[in-house]
């Protein structure tokens, strides 16, 4: 049995990635504050378990309790696989850095930085020392490297947690059974996070004109066609411990 921990599966970008995990032999653990009824009902289908835990991440003190209640769903002595898809993540406060609320901003980076750091302790404390395929995928971003006007908590976050992805590959190259981390920038996916950043004011995001556009002549990318490309990345040989990659260009 391989089990798989997504963040933000509820919708968007983590429900594609589900939705293509969807196997007999596969148990997602789902971390978000909503479930996706879509994806109960194709588990049943597909006859594959899902489990859904109604959590909000930006309560980073909670995290190892979770880690606990998810932990009792995993038979690690049958497990093949353990993996980790840091996916959930929020783009606001999107303003000129004056203008972002402090506390905004604390929120924004617990969410998209803290809770995939405390994730990973708490997964790599428990899977150490398993003979198993045991890997994390973290969903990064274009803003990682670039800055963009107006995303100054998210550019800090994702480039945040690019760093933390090649940290964590550098303890674990030598490891006897290493946990692999890597990040992956997905392109420009329409999901609910391009309807906020649509909903945003010139002023606060220059570029909102661009993201219009590219919603308005279909050049937005499906996320369940995300969803297959990072599923397979996510099992196959490419994945690379210490990668940082951007498949915009693969699709
Ligand atoms: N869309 C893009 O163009 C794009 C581009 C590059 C990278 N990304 C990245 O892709 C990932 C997914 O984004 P998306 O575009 O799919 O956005 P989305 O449609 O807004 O979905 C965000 C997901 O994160 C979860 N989430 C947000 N805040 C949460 C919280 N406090 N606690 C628990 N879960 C929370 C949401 O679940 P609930 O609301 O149910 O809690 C939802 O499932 C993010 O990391 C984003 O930065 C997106």
């Amino acid at each position: 049995m391989k089990y798989f921990i997504i963040t933000g599966a509820s919708k968007g970008l983590g429900e594609g990635i589900a939705l293509e995990l969807l196997h007999e032999d596969h148990h997602l653990l789902c971390v978000s504050r909503n479930e996706s009824q879509e994806l109960k009902t194709m588990a049943t289908a597909k006859n594959c378990q899902v489990d859904f835990f109604a959590f909000d991440l930006a309560f980073n003190q909670d995290i190892p309790r979770l880690c606990q209640l998810i932990f009792e769903k995993i038979d690690t002595a049958a497990a093949t696989g353990i993996y980790l898809i840091n996916n959930a993540g929020v783009i606001k406060p999107v303003d000129r850095v004056e203008n972002c609320p402090p506390e905004e901003v604390e929120t924004h980076l617990r969410v998209n930085l803290i809770a995939p750091m405390v994730l990973t302790i708490e997964l790599m404390k428990r899977i150490r020392d398993l003979p198993i395929q045991k890997r994390i995928l973290n969903i990064s971003s274009g803003a990682a490297t670039n800055p963009y006007y107006g995303w100054s908590s998210y550019c800090t976050g994702k480039a945040g947690l690019d760093m933390f992805s090649r940290c964590v590959a550098t303890e674990q190259q030598d490891e006897k059974y290493p946990v692999e981390s890597m990040g992956v920038a997905p392109g420009i996916i329409d999901t609910g996070m391009q309807t906020t950043i649509r909903g945003t004011s010139e002023e606060q995001f220059i570029h909102r004109k661009k993201f219009v556009e590219l919603k308005e002549t279909g050049q937005l990318i499906p996320p369940t066609l995300a969803g297959k490309r990072l599923a397979s990345l996510l099992l196959s040989s490419d994945f690379k411990n210490g990668g940082i990659i951007d498949i915009r260009e693969s699709y």
